[in-house]
């Protein structure tokens, strides 16, 4: 008896697979980071290299990269090791080039990927739909899901078996937030191509999910708050903002073989704001 194909009765294939410490074990782990200059893909990079990973960030902000190769060496632990590529996630060549340059320098094959570069609009909390316009509609669909998408399509072939794509959505992903159309559009997209993207690639044991987080302190939040001339009004359960640090705590343990079944989900991260 077979679901999809794949016998649900144990075998000696579907019992390949350890559930034996150190399921949390990143070190010698090639990880690729979009957005790693700054916020949680910073954050992320950080907790990798003191795990011991080998870790490649990008960004499209130059001085971003250049302040974080300088940052991050202090993490360095058990062998770790950290790329730093400029790559804008819009441009198709640059992309590729960066997943074949992550490959070629560590001499292996991913592991792990975690899809983070993203924007916000200048006209966040200001333009309805009628009022939208092109240039910032188009803008935050080329980062935050096309951008997304190339990334996905360079790393997925060269992934190796039982990788682990993370990609950034967010609680604007799951419902409406009125003035903010694009960004809830794109964090829409985000979960319909990662929950597709998990349905092509399970074959090769290789699992993609999705991460959704609410209030964030990072820079993107701030200028956020700062377009809008105030906080929002957000019922935050567990009442402040997250940290970068425990958003990108979550994005390891998507990484790690810990969670090696949960594929095609979407994680929220938001203090139960979306309980
Ligand atoms: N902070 C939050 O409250 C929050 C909430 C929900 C979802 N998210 C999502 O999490 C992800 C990370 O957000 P953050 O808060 O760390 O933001 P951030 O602004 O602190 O960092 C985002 C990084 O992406 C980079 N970037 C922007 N455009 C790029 C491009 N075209 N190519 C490559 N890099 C580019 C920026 O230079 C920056 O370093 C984003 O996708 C964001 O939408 C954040």
């Amino acid at each position: 008896m077979s679901i999809n194909k794949i016998p649900i009765t144990e075998t000696a294939a579907t019992k390949n697979y350890s559930m034996t410490p150190p399921l949390f074990n990143m070190a010698g782990k090639v990880i690729a980071i979009t957005g790693g200059g700054a916020g949680i893909g910073y954050a992320t990079a950080s907790l990798l290299l003191s795990q011991g990973a080998h870790v490649a960030i990008s960004d499209i902000n130059p001085s971003s990269l250049s302040s974080a190769s300088k940052t991050l060496t202090p993490f360095y632990q058990h062998g770790a090791s950290l790329l730093c590529t400029q790559v804008d996630v819009r441009n198709r060549s640059q992309v590729d080039s960066w997943i074949t340059e992550i490959t070629s320098h560590f001499n292996a094959p991913l592991d792990g990927a975690a899809n983070l570069a993203g924007v916000i609009p200048k006209c966040i909390n200001i333009e309805r739909v009628e009022d939208l316009n092109d240039a910032e509609w188009q803008f935050v669909l080329d980062v935050n899901i096309t951008g997304v998408m190339q990334c996905m399509r360079a790393q997925i072939p060269a992934m190796r078996e039982k990788g682990s794509i993370v990609n950034a959505s967010s609680i604007a992903g799951l419902g409406g937030f009125p003035k903010n159309a694009a960004y809830t559009v794109a964090k829409h997209g985000v979960i319909g191509l990662t929950k597709t993207a998990a349905k092509e690639v399970g074959d090769r044991q290789i699992r993609v999910n999705c991460i959704a987080p609410g209030i964030i302190d990072t820079e993107m939040h701030r200028e956020s708050v700062r377009i809008r001339g105030q906080e929002g009004d957000y019922k935050i359960q567990i009442p402040r903002k997250g940290h970068a640090e425990e958003v990108a705590a979550l994005i390891v343990w998507l990484m790690c073989d810990a969670s090696q079944y949960i594929t095609g989900t979407v994680q929220i991260i938001d203090g139960g704001i979306m309980a």
